[in-house]
């Protein structure tokens, strides 16, 4: 890396070109306070200890869902199905909410045990209490202990990869 602004910048695309190389998954985190729910599309979700069960994940500050991770103290995170991939998209800004027809963007959806939304096309599904939440800059990794988990589909259907599609996240 060099001093000049062109070396740096040069080195900024690079950097993010390396860390865009690294696998991920995709996913859709459902999150609520009371009456407001949101979903999601994320790629920073990881498991990050077997015993506690504990998943990690990765939320922009200014996001609807971080107020809501944030207040409700609970998480959803869903699998997609391949062939389900529109999903994507739809879910990357705050959603419209039907409460009396229980749909998040047209998606039906239902609330879990701690009551944050659940995709009802979801392949799979796990549901997270917050146990730990760390300041990182612009994000914040909420750590949650899953309490409920389960399949919706054939435990064989394929599920979506950042890979598959032509987005990035992160870099
Ligand atoms: C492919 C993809 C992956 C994303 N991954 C994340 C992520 O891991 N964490 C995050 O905070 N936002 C992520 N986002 C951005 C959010 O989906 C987007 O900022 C959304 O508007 C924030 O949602 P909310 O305001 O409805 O809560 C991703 C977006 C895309 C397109």
């Amino acid at each position: 890396m060099g001093d000049q602004p062109t070396a740096r910048e040069d080195y900024d695309k690079l950097r993010r070109r390396v860390l865009w190389t690294f696998p991920s998954g995709l996913y859709v985190i459902g999150s609520r306070a009371g009456a407001r729910r949101n979903a999601m599309t994320a790629n920073w979700v990881t498991q990050v200890s077997f015993e506690p069960k504990l998943i990690g994940v990765g939320i922009e500050k200014p996001a609807v869902t971080h107020e809501l991770i944030a207040e409700g103290g609970a998480f959803s995170v869903t699998t997609v199905s391949r062939e389900d991939r529109a999903i994507v998209r739809k879910f990357t800004k705050p959603v419209e909410v039907d409460a009396e027809n229980g749909t998040l963007n047209g998606f039906p959806f239902h609330d879990g045990v701690t009551g944050v939304p659940i995709l009802d096309h979801a392949p799979a599904y796990v549901e997270c209490e917050v146990r730990h939440a760390v300041d990182l800059g612009n994000h914040t990794f909420f750590i949650g202990e899953v309490v409920d988990a389960g399949f919706q589909a054939d435990e064989a259907t394929e599920v979506l990869r950042m890979e598959d599609t032509r987005m990035n996240y992160g870099g």
